[in-house]
Formats: C-alpha cells, sequence, structure tokens
C-alpha cells in the first residue's frame, strides 16, 4: 500500500489523561498530519468533564463508549498502574494508536506493540521487542536485542543497553543505565539516574551506583497501593503500523 493511502481521513485520537503530562503529551504528537486529538478522558473527577485542556473537550471516560468504532485510544497516563484503565478500554473495544515522533530512529528490525509512544529524539537499535503500552521519553536510548515488557514507562534520557529483558509495569527513571544482558522483572523500580549493573527482581525499589536495592514490596503490585494487582498476560496485542510525520508507514 502506497505512503498516505492509509490515512485518507485523519485518524480521531481521544487522549487518557487530563493533568499537564496530558498536555505535554499533545503537544509532543501533534505535529503528526495523520491523526487529530480531538479530546481528552477523565476518570477520577467528573466534574472535570465539560471542561478543556489543551484547547480539547474532557470527556468521562463511561461516556465514551460509543465512539469505539470512529475513534482510537492514546494513554498519556506515565504511571504503570494506567494498565488497569487501558484493559478497561479494550474491554469496550477501542483500539488504541501506536505514536513515534518523527525525529525518532527506529530499526526497521524492530517490532512495537499496540498503544506504545516514543518521544522525540529516541533511538531504538535492531532486533528489539518493544511491548504494548510502553511510554517512552524524550532521547532514550534502547539497544538491540532487548525485550521492553507492557505497560512499562521509560523516562527521558535512559539508555538500556543491548540483550536486556525488561518486564511488564517497569518503571525506568530519568537518565538511568542499564548495562548490556540484564534483567530487570515486572514490577520494579528505577531511581532516577541510577546504573544497573546486576539483574533486579521484581517488585524492589533499586537506587544508586552501582544500583542497590533500596526497598522490597515496592511498585504496582505492592498491597501498600491499596490492591494487590495481578500481572496478566495481554491478550489485545498487534504489531500495527506505525505512523511518522508523513503519514507512511515505517
Ligand atoms: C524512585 C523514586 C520514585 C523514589 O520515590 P520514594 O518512594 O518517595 O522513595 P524515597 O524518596 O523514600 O527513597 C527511598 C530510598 O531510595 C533513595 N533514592 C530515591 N531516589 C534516588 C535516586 N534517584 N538516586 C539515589 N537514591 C535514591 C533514597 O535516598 C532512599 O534511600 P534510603 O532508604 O537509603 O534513605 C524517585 O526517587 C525517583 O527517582 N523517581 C523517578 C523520577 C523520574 O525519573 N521522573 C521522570 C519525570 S519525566
Amino acid at each position: 500500500m502506497g505512503s498516505g493511502q492509509m490515512f485518507d481521513e485523519k485518524e480521531k485520537i481521544l487522549v487518557i489523561g487530563t493533568t499537564a503530562y496530558a498536555a505535554v503529551f499533545i503537544d509532543m504528537f501533534e505535529c503528526l498530519e495523520c491523526i487529530e486529538f480531538v479530546g481528552c478522558v477523565e476518570n477520577r473527577d467528573k466534574t472535570r468533564s465539560g471542561r478543556r485542556l489543551a484547547g480539547l473537550p474532557i470527556y468521562w471516560t463511561e461516556d465514551i463508549a460509543g465512539l469505539a468504532a470512529s475513534h482510537k485510544l492514546m494513554c498519556a497516563l506515565g504511571t504503570t498502574l494506567r494498565k488497569r484503565w487501558i484493559t478497561d478500554c479494550n474491554a469496550v473495544g477501542f483500539d488504541f494508536i501506536t505514536l513515534v515522533h518523527p525525529s525518532c530512529v527506529i530499526s526497521q528490525n524492530t517490532t512495537i506493540g499496540e498503544g506504545t509512544s516514543i518521544d522525540a529524539g529516541s533511538v531504538v537499535a535492531g532486533y528489539s521487542d518493544i511491548g504494548a503500552h510502553v511510554r517512552i521519553g524524550r532521547q532514550a536510548s534502547l539497544g538491540h536485542h532487548t525485550t521492553i515488557g507492557a505497560f512499562t514507562t521509560i523516562h527521558p534520557g535512559a539508555i538500556i543497553s543491548g540483550s536486556c529483558t525488561i518486564g511488564n509495569q517497569v518503571t525506568i527513571g530519568t537518565g538511568t543505565v542499564v548495562i548490556d544482558g540484564i534483567k530487570i522483572g515486572a514490577g520494579a523500580v528505577i531511581a532516577a539516574g541510577t546504573v544497573v549493573t546486576c539483574d533486579v527482581p521484581s517488585n524492589v525499589l533499586l537506587a544508586g551506583n552501582p544500583g542497590i536495592i533500596k526497598r522490597q514490596d515496592y511498585g504496582p503490585q505492592s498491597p501498600r497501593d491499596g490492591e494487590v494487582r495481578q500481572i496478566h498476560k495481554v491478550q489485545f496485542r498487534k504489531h500495527l503500523p506505525l505512523i511518522n510525520f508523513f503519514g507512511s508507514k515505517f
């Protein structure tokens, strides 16, 4: 299929989240000519529906179900707890769009899951597998033969080397360095600026240089979050064609 044929009409996108972070997210990707942000979605404070964010109307989450056939979603939440809301939206039939800022360099031999977004200036080497609903911040660098689990957040400037395996719902703080071949368990949180030099168990807080475990029973699975959340295999994962600035497929 030739460039542009898939997107005769702009894809209508609703953004999950109504914080300043969501406004920054919209600012990052509104340069993409093949999509149009048409609203933001709130699920905590119903009084916010009817207001506007970044010039867009705010909708209450339960009121958007009828738009599933005509609109796609993109989640602009940094927290890995976004998994629950995303899963609920999938259950009512929504698909999520995959967004890559045009300034990124992504290998043709790397796959990127549905709902993942990659901010400006990031570089992803070949033969890697980035899962569904991963958030990748500005100027992150991901190495070759590396796997990133679903719902993981990689904050700006992180460097993840080759042959790493990062689990689901992991948070990698700003400026973290992960050396090659490292495995990080699901739900782990890596503090900003950490140098990860050995494998990391699930659900711990790791910090420092070299990184050491600072807290056990930490992260999205922790009972301290109010409830224990199980990590399920993502059933809805699809490898969608990515969209670049010119509306053509990568
Ligand atoms: C990891 C983080 C969430 C910890 O938050 P917290 O639960 O409030 O943890 P605390 O501040 O109580 O710190 C726990 C321990 O880790 C240490 N620690 C926390 N962050 C650290 C860091 N970045 N580097 C080194 N040590 C760190 C604390 O000194 C403390 O150590 P101690 O137990 O020996 O005293 C936070 O420090 C962090 O780094 N967040 C990432 C921020 C980020 O990247 N934002 C991106 C925005 S775009």
